[in-house]
């Protein structure tokens, strides 16, 4: 691989020969077999009808000198309307051989992105962040239809030209064995000619894939990152790297058309050059003027199948590197999946235990050591301590976002790698530091797209409930009101109320409360918390607060420092033994005094 290519590599990319490829492909082929198998028996009739113009239009020229001393004109017509006739059925089946591929290649993109994108949504939280947008995008888009483009274009077009050339050369040696040998070298010249150059543009390609791989991701990256950009006036800067990528994506296409612009011209010269040898030659040999005529004709047929061949060729290792990424990342094994003997649990009791659990996102740059606590049904447990002490990685553990190396997690005392993903997750009701709003209305953010399922009553109903209807029904389209990109015309206030309607409706019997840093004026900070006090006689409930006053009636308060345990208990006792918890409540009521 390229050096340059490094960039758009993604850690699981690995080599694969075009054999493996073409096996593994089959497999998506096989339902469209029977379009392939038809498409390629059109095509091997359409060839050979193009090999017969020439030797028609012989048969019409020596007619045509010979019409002096008394052919028939009516043969001629016969001939001439014969000949039209099979040109029209073949250009009918040229059409049905495209729509044939095209339709069967539609289809194995199709499921080629489904089976992509299903398989990066089985990914751990893990691998992902290991992952740059810009390049999932590039492989789920593009690389499957470059990929399909393989069955449905390259390799037919291989095909067809091969047989083209070799019909060509056959009938050429039929015509004249000499003036053919003759072509031979050209045939030959012009194909070395070709490969070369196809060598050539390929690198170029491959360079070209990977920049637009990583401005992809650059421009991801900028774009979602405009405000901040903004805010820090870094514009200039931003312009700067985006005009260098700009231009030396433009410098690679200019590249490839000056290539193409050489390569061309040489190939129409060396056409004329074999026109004219032609027409020496077949003076020299003594051809009839039938024969030079299908030489003629068959010199173009000869030419263009060399150039598509090499452009084939290209397209192939274009194919082959997209299909070999595709691969490679179908080939990835998500690493948090159920274990076989994994049971699905409809309904939890909440009860939370942490044995000894050591977890580092890193080797063993340990970010969580040694965390036991256990948490009785329908309690509400705190999480306190510095930032990066620990507290959302706990959290995450929960539901398996990520696993931890030692230590074992039980809900109602079964450990949880026991229990299928799915049903753990359904059951924990998750309200993240960042809410994450999806494009679309307020309906279809706390339903998850899900809208048909509930009634606007229904949706409003719990919208009341976490205290989020006030602010929505301030909105001039209600519950229909749209939501813009990531949520960003809402408050982080509003977000998390919108996340908190989000958790109620899915009925969750454990939930989690990450909750936000981000200053929230006092009207919605007391909405928060009423709707908070609601939300504890749902079940089990998890709280990672900033604000020490909103978790002062919390069953249990766990201190967190540095990823230990260092005091737990209620509120009350917390401050009685003056420990931690005791400073960093002194410490948040000076501030607010
Ligand atoms: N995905 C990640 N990869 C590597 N390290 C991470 C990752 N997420 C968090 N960390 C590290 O783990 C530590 C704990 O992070 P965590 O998010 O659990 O802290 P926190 O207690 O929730 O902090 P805050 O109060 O700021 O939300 C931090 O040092 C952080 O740098
Ligand atoms: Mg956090």
């Amino acid at each position: 691989m390229a050096q340059d290519d490094v960039k758009d590599r993604l850690f699981g990319d690995k080599k694969m020969s075009l054999w493996t490829i073409m096996v593994r492909t089959f497999a998506y082929l096989k339902k469209e077999i029977w379009s392939f198998v038809l498409a390629l028996v059109l095509l091997v009739f359409s060839v050979a009808v193009n090999m017969l113009t020439p030797l028609v239009l012989k048969q019409f020229t020596n007619d045509l000198n010979l019409a002096e001393s008394g052919v028939d004109f009516h043969d001629l017509l016969i001939l001439g309307l014969g000949y039209f006739g099979l040109i029209v059925i073949n250009q009918f089946l040229v059409y049905i051989q495209s729509m044939l591929l095209q339709k069967a290649g539609q289809k194995i993109i199709y499921r080629l992105r489904n089976d992509v994108f299903e398989h990066v949504e089985g990914m751990s939280i893990a691998q992902l962040n290991m992952m740059p947008v810009g390049s999932l995008v590039t492989r789920v888009a593009f690389y499957t239809a470059n990929m399909s483009d393989l069955f449905t274009n390259t390799l037919v077009s291989i095909f067809r030209n091969i047989l083209t050339i070799a019909g060509v050369a056959v009938i050429m040696f039929i015509l004249s064995p000499a003036l053919a040998g003759i072509m031979m070298g050209f045939l030959a010249v012009v194909f070395v000619i070709s490969f070369f150059f196809s060598r050539h543009v390929k690198r170029i390609f491959r360079l070209e894939r990977a920049k637009q791989s990583e401005f992809n991701s650059f421009l991801n990256e900028s774009l979602s990152g405009m405000k901040i950009v903004q805010l820090y006036v870094q514009e200039n800067r931003k312009k700067k790297q985006f005009d260098e990528q700009n231009l030396y994506l433009r410098k690679l296409r200019m590249k490839v058309v000056a290539a193409f612009a050489v390569y061309r011209p040489t190939i129409s010269f060396l056409y004329y050059l074999a026109l004219g040898a032609t027409f020496f030659f077949a003076f020299r040999l003594n051809l009839s003027s039938g024969d030079v005529v299908a030489f003629y004709m068959l010199l173009s047929n000869f030419f263009s199948p060399i150039e598509r061949l090499a452009d084939s060729l290209n397209n192939l290792q274009r194919a082959h590197a997209a299909s070999e990424k595709l691969y490679s990342l179908l080939d990835v094994k998500p690493d948090v999946v159920d274990s076989p003997s994994a049971i699905a649990i409809d309904s939890f009791r909440g009860e939370i235990e942490f044995r000894n659990v050591w977890f580092a996102y890193e080797n063993e740059d340990w970010i969580l050591k040694d965390v036991s606590f256990h948490v009785a049904p329908k309690q509400t447990v705190a999480f306190v301590g510095a930032t990066g002490a620990g507290k959302t990685t706990i959290l995450s553990l929960i539901v398996r976002n990520f696993v931890p190396q030692k230590g074992d997690i039980f809900i109602d005392g079964i450990n949880i790698k026991d229990i299928q993903i799915k049903s753990l997750r359904k059951a924990v009701g998750q309200m993240l530091q960042d809410v994450f709003l999806f494009s679309g209305s307020i309906k279809d953010n706390i339903t998850l797209y899900d809208s048909d399922a509930y009634t606007d009553e229904e949706v409003m109903k719990v919208c009341d409930y976490v205290n989020a209807s006030s602010f929505i029904n301030n909105l001039d389209g209600g519950l229909n009101s749209p939501v813009i990109e990531k949520g960003e015309n809402f408050s982080s206030g509003q977000r998390q109320l919108l996340s908190f309607a989000r958790t109620v409706l899915s009925h969750p019997q454990i939930l989690i409360l990450d909750e936000a840093t981000a200053n929230i004026d006092t009207e919605t900070e007391k909405l928060i918390q009423d709707s908070l006090n609601k939300m504890k006689s749902i079940g089990t409930m998890l709280v990672v607060a900033h604000r020490l006053s909103t978790i002062q009636h919390s069953d249990n308060i766990i201190v967190l420092q540095g990823g230990r345990v260092m005091e737990s208990g209620t509120h009350q006792e917390l401050l009685h033994q003056k420990g931690l918890y005791f400073k960093l409540y002194q410490l948040q009521f000076e501030q607010a005094s």
